[in-house]
């Protein structure tokens, strides 16, 4: 097991360039499946949960080149041996769902172990089964595992009660071999949707609206391999975004699609940050003027993303000012304000609402990381904090951030990982 110790650093200043999207990539390998023929996979993420998808993959029966030279995969799924996600792989990555939907589609047969609840959250799978029902397949629940099978999908029309990213993702990926139309209505319109869309397009795929609320889906006979570039990752955009804030800094951040951050930069900017979009990339200037709080709500994209909340919250701890973060999206996502407030934040659950008052000194401490975001959130807190902070149970932050401490350290944020 590893730990990052962090010490207080200097304003960070310098150039970073954003990596492949992990949440992009994970339902792209998956879509791989559906494919008579070779897949390649460019930009992808050198990720803990990118390897775990290439051993489900393989046990599937794909053959997975890994090209880490120029961070590509090549996934060939000549014949499937296996319709099955084991508990062993499942656990380790709640995504591994994500093969449903496509095993479903290319065999008629599909049993992924549950992946059960996570820190942020019970993270069921009803809206997933809703789908995979609703286009005639026949879902069993039990023993820890569900089994879906079906002798033919055929397209229906599903309403989704919440805007579900992975529900959206596996439906689609199942729709897209059913026969007859399939109209996918209050689906997620995050950017991770529409790169799927158009990777599956790419294979010959038939799908529209893809980034709205209403994808309809025409079913084809077969879909054919293909090479695609998976965006790069908003999450660790906006995460380098608010490590320039946090610490005062100065930084470029290239490889960005601004378009997918733009409610991250609004809130920056309600703080008093300057953001300077340009061809380059984007630029944070945290050193302007004084920053200032404010509030923050949660909500499926275009809203503000709950993936950035934690990071946000870190910031908002050291500024002036009180700030109200409503989490709408996870019952459970605060598990990083015990570890703040061990840092001298000032964070108080009220209901769903937690009220931060902020300008409080953090002090650096032993801190232990419940979550992905939640682990780069205290990172952060450690890069301000007065003397050292030590982050244990880091596996959650290297499972979704790649060159995680490099990328840092090129910043000038004193930052080592050592094994404990
Ligand atoms: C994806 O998770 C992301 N993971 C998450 O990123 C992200 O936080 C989340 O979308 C929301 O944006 C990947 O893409 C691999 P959801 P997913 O289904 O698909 C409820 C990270 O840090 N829900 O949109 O699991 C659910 O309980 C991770 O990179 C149901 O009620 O998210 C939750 O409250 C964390 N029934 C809400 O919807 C269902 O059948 C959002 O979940 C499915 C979901």
């Amino acid at each position: 097991m590893g730990k990052f110790i962090v010490e207080k650093s200097e304003p960070l200043n310098g150039v970073v360039e954003i990596s492949g999207s992990k949440n992009a990539v994970l339902p792209i390998m998956a879509a791989a499946l559906l494919a008579h023929g070779s897949c390649e996979i460019m930009e992808a993420p050198v990720l803990r949960d990118v390897d775990v998808m290439c051993k489900l993959l393989s046990s599937i029966g794909s053959k997975v080149k890994t090209k880490y030279e120029n961070n590509s995969i090549e996934i060939l799924t000549d014949n499937v041996i296996a319709e099955e996600a084991p508990y062993e792989l499942v656990k380790k990555m709640r995504a591994s769902i994500l093969v449903m939907g496509p095993l479903i589609a290319r065999t008629g047969k599909a049993k992924i172990a549950l992946p059960g609840g996570c820190a942020i959250g019970a993270r069921p799978i009803a809206l997933h089964l809703k789908g995979l029902r609703a286009l005639g397949a026949e879902v069993k629940e039990g023993h820890g595992y569900v089994e879906a099978k079906a002798d033919k999908l055929v397209g229906s029309n599903i309403y989704l009660d919440f805007p579900s990213v992975g529900a959206t993702e596996n439906i689609m990926m199942a729709a897209v071999l059913a026969e007859g139309v399939t109209i996918l209505e209050n689906a997620a319109q995050e950017p991770e949707i529409v790169d799927l869309a158009n990777f599956l397009n790419k294979m010959g795929a038939k799908i529209k609206g893809a980034g709205t609320d209403t994808i309809k889906i025409e079913g084809v006979s077969e879909l054919h391999g293909t090479k695609h570039t998976v965006i790069p990752d908003r999450i660790e955009t906006g995460t380098f975004m608010v490590a320039a804030a946090i610490t005062r800094g100065n930084i470029l951040i290239k490889n960005v699609v601004s378009d997918h951050v733009k409610p991250v930069i609004a809130k920056l900017k309600e703080c008093g940050v300057k953001v300077e979009d340009s061809d380059e990339g984007i630029r944070i200037i945290g050193n302007i003027r004084p920053l200032i709080a404010t509030d923050i709500k949660t909500l499926p994209y275009p809203g503000f993303p709950t993936d950035m909340q934690s990071q946000f919250m870190s910031l908002l701890a050291t500024v002036k000012g009180s700030s109200v973060v409503i989490e709408n999206v996870f019952e459970n996502r605060y598990m990083h304000i015990g570890e703040l407030n061990r840092m001298g934040a000032n964070i108080k659950i009220e209901g769903r609402s937690a009220v931060i008052q902020g300008e409080n000194i953090l002090q650096g401490t032993q801190v232990v990381s419940t979550d992905l975001r939640a682990g780069a959130a205290l990172v952060l807190a450690g890069l301000i904090a007065e003397g050292t902070t030590e982050i244990s149970d880091i596996y959650h932050i290297e499972r979704g951030y790649s060159d995680f401490v490099e990328k840092f350290r090129s910043l000038g944020a004193k930052i080592v990982r050592i094994e404990d």
